[in-house]
This record gives C-alpha cells, sequence and structure tokens, in this order.
C-alpha cells in the first residue's frame, strides 16, 4: 500500500532540515583515513510543543483516534517522557483530552535533582497542555495501567484510544516510513545520496519505520539504532517486531525488512535515563561545534554512538551519514545539575 494512501492528521512541520554538520566532522574525521561526511536531520524541529521524533509517529496515531471517534487518548512514559508532552499537545490541538500514565522509571538521584526532575522540563509542559496525570509506582505495568485506565473512561461515557508504549507499532511506525522518503530526496539534493543513519532507539518505531521506508524505495542504506536503555536485546527485540509489522502493513517482505535491522550496543549505559560520562561529552560537543541542543537521555547517547562507530572505523572515508535529532531538549533542564558540576561521575 502507498504511504500516502493511509490516514493522516497534520501535526508536523515537515520537512524537516537536514543540514550538514561541518565542524563537528572535522574534530571527528581521523588524520589519515578523512570523513565521513556528516550531516543531521532535525527532528527535533518538528514544531508540537517543542517538537521530536515523537510528532510524526503521531500524524498517523491520532488519524486512527480520530477515524475511531475517539473522545480523548491516554499514553504512558517516564516522568520525563517526550512522547507524552508531544501526546499531550496533539490532543490539545485537536480537541480531544490528553491522559498520561507516568512512572518514576528512573532511580531518584539519577538527575541529582530531584525536585526538578519532577516538576520542571516535559512534566511542566504537560501540565501546561492540560493532560491529566497518573502516577503508577516504578516498575508498574503501564499497558495494563493504560487499559484500566480506558475501561474506566468507557465507564464514565468516555471514548478513549490507547497510544501503544512510544507510539511504536505499524501505524506510529508510518510517520517514520515517510520520513525516509523525505530524507532520502533531501540527501540526494544535498549530496547526492545517502550511506547511513544513525539514532537513538527505545521503543523501536522510529528505526523500523526508517528501515520499512528505505526497503519500500529499493534503497539499501543502513539505519543504525544506538539503544539507550542499557538492553541491547530488549531494544533489538522490539525494533524487529515493529519492523515486521510495517512491513506487513506496506505490503513488503517482512524478513528482509527486519534482516535489516542494527543496534549498536554500549551507550546506554547502567541503564534508560541514566547518564553517562560519554553522553555528556557527546551533548557538549554537538552544542559547541554546531550550536545543536541534545538531550541527555535520547539524542545525547546517540551521539555518543556515532562518535564511538566513527572512531572505529565503521564509516568510509566519503560516506553520507545522517545523525537524525530525535529531539528531546526539555529534558535537559530536568538533568540540570548533571551538565553543571565537574562531572566527575557523570
Ligand atoms: C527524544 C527521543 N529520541 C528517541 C526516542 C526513541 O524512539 P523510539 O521509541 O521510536 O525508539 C524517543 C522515545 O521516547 C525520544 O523521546
Amino acid at each position: 500500500m502507498n504511504l500516502d494512501d493511509f490516514p493522516r492528521t497534520a501535526l508536523a512541520h515537515l520537512p524537516t532540515p537536514l543540514e550538514p554538520m561541518e565542524r563537528l566532522g572535522a574534530d571527528l574525521s581521523s588524520a589519515e583515513l578523512g570523513g565521513p561526511r556528516l550531516f543531521v536531520k532535525r527532528d527535533d524541529c518538528t514544531g508540537l510543543a517543542l517538537g521530536g521524533n515523537k510528532t510524526r509517529k503521531l500524524e498517523f496515531l491520532m488519524a486512527e483516534a480520530l477515524e475511531a471517534g475517539a473522545t480523548c487518548v491516554i499514553a504512558a512514559g517516564g516522568v520525563q517522557s517526550n512522547h507524552v508532552r508531544q501526546t499531550a499537545a496533539a490532543a490539545a490541538k485537536l480537541g480531544l483530552g490528553a491522559h498520561l500514565v507516568l512512572t518514576r522509571n528512573v532511580p531518584p538521584d539519577a538527575a541529582r535533582d530531584r525536585d526538578g526532575y519532577d516538576r520542571t522540563g516535559n512534566i511542566l509542559l504537560d501540565r501546561l497542555l492540560g493532560a491529566e496525570i497518573r502516577f503508577l509506582p516504578a516498575g508498574g505495568d503501564r499497558a495494563a495501567a493504560m487499559d484500566e485506565l480506558a475501561a474506566e473512561l468507557r465507564a464514565a461515557g468516555g471514548r478513549p484510544y490507547v497510544i501503544p508504549l512510544g507510539g511504536s507499532n505499524a501505524t506510529g511506525a508510518l510517520g517514520y516510513a515517510l520520513c525516509a522518503r523525505e530524507l532520502l530526496a533531501q540527501a540526494e539534493a544535498l549530496c547526492g545520496g545517502l550511506d547511513a543513519v544513525v539514532l537513538a532507539s527505545s521503543s523501536g518505531g522510529s528505526q523500523a519505520g526508517l528501515i520499512a521506508g528505505l526497503a519500500a524505495l529499493g534503497h539499501p542504506a543502513r539505519v543504525i539504532g544506538v539503544e539507550v536503555d542499557g538492553d541491547r536485546e530488549k531494544v533489538a527485540a522490539a525494533v524487529r517486531e515493529v519492523a515486521a509489522a510495517a512491513a506487513q502493513r506496506l505490503g513488503l517482505d517482512a524478513s528482509e525488512v527486519v534482516a535489516r535491522v542494527e543496534v549498536v550496543a554500549g551507550y546506554g549505559g547502567p541503564g534508560y535515563g541514566l547518564p553517562t560520562p560519554e553522553m555528556r561529552r557527546a551533548v557538549e560537543l554537538a552544542a559547541r561545534r554546531e550550536g545543536l541542543l541534545l538531550d541527555p537521555v535520547y539524542s545525547g547517547k546517540a551521539m555518543a554512538g556515532l562518535i564511538g562507530l566513527i572512531a572505529e572505523g565503521r564509516f568510509g572515508a566519503d560516506d553520507r551519514v545522517v545523525f537524525l535529532h530525535s529531539g528531546g531538549t526539555p529534558a535537559l533542564f530536568a538533568y540540570r545539575s548533571v551538565f553543571e558540576d565537574d562531572g566527575a561521575d557523570a
């Protein structure tokens, strides 16, 4: 099925820019080998309430919710979830209620500023956007909690639509299949083609969608997910599952699409939301060389992964490598103290 045939609600500012990262590229290229040529796809600029990757997924998920006659949506995530913030904004824009199930899934001292972590950054924006928030104890079953809440809302006469965790199912992944098409056209125009994309991977829908989109276009570019949860197998399994579902939705051979899934470990550190020294250095380097603001949970760890892959010589000198900046910048404020101190243990 053609991507343009799926129901979609316009929420994002598209196309997002594709820009060269010349100063960062010069910093990271080795004297003997040169390259690769580095570019950044600015999906931090998708526009909806400070943007990020989830807005592309929500264009398709919210269209499905509207088609189903939903009166409200339910989404789940951590206290500093970018996914629920963008969902709350999309709901506000479309006149739907937003119910958020939040877990304190990052240990209390990880951000070393518990008060800030619980009150500023994304959660401040969730409240501003008018979302109803329910907290779940750490380790609680978020999917079950969303189903329970849906039953309560239905009993009260509402028509809730439950957004899958991270917006990662075949429907959400269509947003990134569309991004693959957009990116390929931009890369052809800017640098004559595309060899690899590097991005953060957690619930897997962004990477899965990009792979499915490139496969649909018959393009061989690699899509390398840097897992940010400290659990490569869990993330890789999630990407494979969503990739297979997306392939099926697009009428592609699922096994061929799944075979393209590449997930790199070693940059997630001790776990989701937990800072690493490499993340801090990557966030500072991107800020100081390119004026780019990454985030401590996703894009900072993904950039640390890109830096590591280049150092290992995993790209050719002439490769055109695109870093997908998936957003998350509001969480920088919640992790204030990680960037303020001397970084001894950050
Ligand atoms: C800023 C940011 N980058 C990357 C991701 C990971 O994307 P995915 O869940 O599609 O793997 C997320 C997910 O929450 C995110 O908020």
